[in-house]
């Protein structure tokens, strides 16, 4: 039972609007925005649906106010969106966002919302449409970088987990800021993910600081990690935000934990100090029962 509007529909659907983009997080919720501007309408003169663009057997959600669409929604709903979607429950403001959950980067598409509108005659028209292109991403994990020194060869290694898209590796020699050759290889996590492992083979069996960035441009983010492989250690420092952000963490925890202790010692010398005071204590005192009275 399709409702007749619907063929309707998708002759009159050629007007373009706004061109918004939206980076979803793989695993998580993304919300498609579709707001109705104009604070004067009556909700139960539309009816809107989410649509991929390119995509006419079937829809990503749709919502009618005077018309239970559930069984027309169970069988043309398109089949890789089905228990993924939802509206935000703000439509009667004439917000018809789409909540888009647990987001893989087979999401990345346009997504149009088609907005119908009664006419005076009870047939819906296209009213408006918004356009949303929806770019899927993911954060990669701070590199690893190795190195095996072997004869006149030393090959340096770098890893990074769990991202997306796919990065842009880069290997900088820190003495001349030069760019280094290296080779990437990927692999796929099943949830879509991409761990990269970067090779570069230097000749020379001299000391060297590297470094290696993996560059997601999706989230405008670079992680780098740096090696000397002069240092006493021979051991590579991993240098990006995240580790910064979590030393910071462990010395302010460090700072508050010393303060704490000073004021508990504080406040054990002085109670120690009146007890003496007030009692007279004997001299074993300030042992395990911190000078109290029975
Ligand atoms: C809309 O977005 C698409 C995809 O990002 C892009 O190719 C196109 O040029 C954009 N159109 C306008 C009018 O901004
Ligand atoms: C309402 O929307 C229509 C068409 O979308 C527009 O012509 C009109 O100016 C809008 N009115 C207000 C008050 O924004
Ligand atoms: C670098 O990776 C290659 C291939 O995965 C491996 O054979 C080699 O042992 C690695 N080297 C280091 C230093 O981890
Ligand atoms: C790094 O740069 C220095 C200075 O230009 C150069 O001597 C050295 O050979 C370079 N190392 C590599 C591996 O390119
Ligand atoms: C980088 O390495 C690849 C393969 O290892 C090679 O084909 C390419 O010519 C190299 N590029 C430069 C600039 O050395
Ligand atoms: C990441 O590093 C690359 C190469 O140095 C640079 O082109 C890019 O602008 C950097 N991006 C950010 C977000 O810092
Ligand atoms: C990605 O990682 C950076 C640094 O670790 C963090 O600031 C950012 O919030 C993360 N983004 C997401 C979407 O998790």
């Amino acid at each position: 039972m399709v409702p007749k509007s619907f063929g309707f529909m998708m002759f009159l659907w050629v007007q373009t609007a706004a061109n918004i983009s939206v980076t979803g997080i793989i695993g998580s919720t993304v919300e498609l925005r579709c707001d109705e501007l104009n604070g004067t309408f009556i909700l139960n003169n539309f009816r809107v649906t989410w649509r991929k663009e390119g995509e006419i057997k079937c829809f990503v959600e749709t919502y009618d106010s005077d018309e239970d669409l559930t069984s027309y929604r169970e069988k043309n709903q398109c089949a890789d969106f089905r228990d993924r979607t939802r509206f935000k429950e703000e439509l009667k403001e004439g917000k018809f966002t789409l909540q888009l959950l647990r987001i893989t980067p087979k999401d990345e598409f346009t997504y149009t919302c088609v907005v119908l509108k009664k006419n005076e005659e009870g047939k819906f028209e296209v009213h408006r449409e918004v356009k949303t292109n929806l770019k899927v991403a993911a954060n990669y994990s701070a590199p690893v970088l190795t190195h095996i020194p072997s004869g006149e060869e030393t090959t340096f290694n770098c890893t990074s987990s769990h991202g997306y898209p796919q990065p842009k590796v880069y290997w900088v020699n820190h003495t001349d800021i030069s760019l280094l050759n290296s080779t990437q290889q990927y692999t796929r996590a099943p949830d879509g993910t991409i761990t990269v492992f970067s090779t570069l083979t230097v000749k020379a069996a001299t000391a060297i600081k590297l470094e290696c960035t993996i560059e997601n441009e999706q989230l405008h983010q670079n992680l780098t990690a740096t090696i000397d492989t002069s240092s006493p250690e021979n051991s590579p420092s991993v240098d990006n935000s995240p580790s910064k952000t979590k030393g910071a963490v462990l010395a302010s925890v460090a700072a508050v934990l010393i303060v704490i202790l000073l004021i508990l010692y504080i406040g054990w010398k002085k109670r120690r100090t009146s007890v003496l005071m007030t009692y007279t204590a004997p001299a074993e005192i300030g042992n395990r029962n911190f000078g109290l009275p029975e």
